[in-house]
């Protein structure tokens, strides 16, 4: 709509009389401007007009289709939420090519059943997301759609289709495995902790590289924090830090820290560790729960794994997260202990309770002459602070 103003501005004022021609523009250029201020509080508005016609139909609420089997199709598309959607600048069309408006309606696709068309539709995300989709593949989830399952998910099941943002996909776990993270506790102490601080699929995709991301915190609020100026200011003042270009090192790390907590009346913000993958696609490759990492020195050891790579990452105001490369020493260097007070760098020198995991991991596999008292004083800790069984269940 937006880009039509325009040319009509254009072509109004290039006809008539130069005075006629000024009222002419001024007019336009006034009902222009009220056109764009009622864009920005309509973000549909601004969508491309292709699009906007769809959803003069689409955008109608209560909208519905009934399906051969009894099922009911809701065929309302909300155009302020399709507005502020990733893909909004890719029109309908993108992802619905067989849909053409010169005949539709009446020509549309015969649908069985609401899963089949969910099944159908979710293909149209593999032209432009390739990776994704063939980790995805390979996934338990996968798996169980062909199989059969009524509700294992898609693309769709976890993203949305008209609502997909950066938003982290891992809350839509939760609504579908509340029952599975309960069983969590069975073998995994202080499992709400873990749940925190570990994402799902550093242990779900087991084959996937993972890394520690410093995200900023409150440690006031006990919450992560996104940053209101986002990704591009974060990224100028890391590049200004990290001056020789190598990762941050803990001192650069600290003067990045100083420098996003310019604002002295806003909470003091920290940075706190998460073990996350390296490549997100590879969060698509989720497997079976046998295979899942369970051993505790995956991350309770000097040297583990994801401990590696380090990551510095704020989010912005949209969910998506910028990231920078800090070096890895940044988790035991003494430097870094004021800028990450809330991190227990796990299998590192400042872990007391973790060193004494590994104490006992080690114990576990020397085994045999260790009295029970002493493992009993040992894990003291673990049986207070664990929210399940302690580390009896766990797998060494
Ligand atoms: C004049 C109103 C109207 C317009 C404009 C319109 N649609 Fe539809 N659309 C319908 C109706 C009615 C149905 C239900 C048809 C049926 O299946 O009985 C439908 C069904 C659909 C479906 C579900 C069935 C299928 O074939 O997958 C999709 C997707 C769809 N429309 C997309 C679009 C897109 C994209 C546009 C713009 C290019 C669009 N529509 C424009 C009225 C409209
Ligand atoms: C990023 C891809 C993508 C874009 C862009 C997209 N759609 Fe869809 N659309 C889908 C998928 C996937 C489904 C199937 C959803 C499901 O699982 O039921 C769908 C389903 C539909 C349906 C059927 C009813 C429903 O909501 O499930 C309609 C109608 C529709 N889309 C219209 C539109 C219109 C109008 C636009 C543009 C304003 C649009 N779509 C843009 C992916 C997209
Ligand atoms: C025509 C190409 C195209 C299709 C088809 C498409 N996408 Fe996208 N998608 C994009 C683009 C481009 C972006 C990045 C937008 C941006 O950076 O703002 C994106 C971003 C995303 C993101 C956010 C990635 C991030 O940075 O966190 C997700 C999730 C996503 N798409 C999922 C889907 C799903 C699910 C489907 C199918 C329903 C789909 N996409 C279909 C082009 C596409
Ligand atoms: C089981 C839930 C789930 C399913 C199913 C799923 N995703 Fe994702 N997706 C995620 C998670 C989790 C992430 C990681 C990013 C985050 O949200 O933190 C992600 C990230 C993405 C990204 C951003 C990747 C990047 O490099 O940053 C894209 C694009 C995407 N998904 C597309 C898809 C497509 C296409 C499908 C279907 C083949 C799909 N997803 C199926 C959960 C899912
Ligand atoms: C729409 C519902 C839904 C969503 C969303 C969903 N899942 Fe699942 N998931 C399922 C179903 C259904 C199964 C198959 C369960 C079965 O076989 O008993 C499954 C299986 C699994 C399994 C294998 C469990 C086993 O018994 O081996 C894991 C692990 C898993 N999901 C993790 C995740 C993660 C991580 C996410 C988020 C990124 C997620 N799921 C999102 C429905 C969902
Ligand atoms: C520290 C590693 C770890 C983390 C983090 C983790 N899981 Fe698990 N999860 C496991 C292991 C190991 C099992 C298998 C336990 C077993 O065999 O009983 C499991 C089991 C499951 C199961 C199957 C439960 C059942 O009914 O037996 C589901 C579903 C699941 N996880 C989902 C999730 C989701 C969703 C998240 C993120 C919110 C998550 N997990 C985070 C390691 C983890
Ligand atoms: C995928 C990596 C990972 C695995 C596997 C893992 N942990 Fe952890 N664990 C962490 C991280 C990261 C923290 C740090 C949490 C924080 O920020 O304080 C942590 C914290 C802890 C804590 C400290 C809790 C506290 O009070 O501060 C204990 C105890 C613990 N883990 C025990 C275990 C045991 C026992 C196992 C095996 C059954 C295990 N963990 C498996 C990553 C892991």
């Amino acid at each position: 709509m937006a880009r039509t103003c325009v040319n009509e501005a254009g072509a109004g004022a290039a006809r008539g009389a130069p005075l006629a021609r000024g009222l002419a523009a001024a007019s336009l250029g006034l009902l222009c401007w009220m056109h764009q201020a009622a864009a920005a509080d309509n973000p549909a508005l601004s969508l491309p007009e292709a699009d906007q016609q769809c959803l003069g139909c689409h955008g109608t609420e209560g909208m519905k289709k009934e399906l051969p089997d009894g099922g009911t199709l809701s065929l309302h598309v909300p155009p302020e939420v399709y507005a502020k959607s990733v893909h909004k600048a890719n029109g309908c069309g993108s992802c619905h090519s067989d849909i053409d408006i010169k005949n539709h309606p009446p020509s549309h696709r015969d649908i069985k059943s609401l899963r089949q068309y969910s099944i159908d539709r979710a293909q149209a995300c593999r032209q432009c997301h390739d990776e994704a989709f063939k980790q995805y593949e390979g996934s338990v989830h996968a798996q169980r759609v062909q199989q059969g399952n009524p509700v294992a998910p898609v693309c769709t099941g976890c993203h949305g289709s008209h609502s997909v943002t950066p938003r982290t996909a891992y809350e839509t776990c939760v609504t579908c495995h509340s029952a599975g993270l309960d069983a969590h506790r069975k073998w995994l102490p202080n499992a709400r902790l873990h749940q925190e601080v570990v994402s799902c699929a550093a242990c779900h995709a087991p084959a996937a590289p993972r890394m520690i991301d410093l995200r900023l915190y409150d440690a006031t609020a006990h919450a992560w924090v996104s940053e209101p100026e986002g990704a591009a200011r974060f990224e100028k003042l890391a590049r200004a830090a990290d001056a020789d270009g190598n990762g941050l090192d803990a001192a650069e790390l600290r003067a990045l820290l100083g420098e996003l907590n310019q604002d002295k009346a806003a909470p003091r913000k920290t940075l706190r560790g998460r073990v996350e993958l390296r490549d997100n696609a590879e969060a698509h490759h989720l497997a079976e729960k046998a295979r899942a990492v369970r051993t505790c020195d995956s991350c309770h050891r000097a040297g583990a794994e994801p401990f590696r790579s380090v990551t510095v990452s704020v989010t912005g105001p949209d969910g998506r997260p910028a990231r920078y490369p800090a070096q890895r020493d940044v988790l035991s260097a003494p430097l870094a202990v004021a800028s990450l007070p809330e991190f227990y760098a796990v299998g590192g020198t400042r872990s007391r309770a973790l060193d004494l995991l590994f104490v006992l991991t080690l114990l576990g596999g020397a085994a045999v002459p260790v009295g029970h008292l002493s493992l009993r004083l040992i894990t003291r800790k673990f049986r207070k602070t664990g929210s399940g069984g302690g580390p009896a269940g766990h797998d060494r």
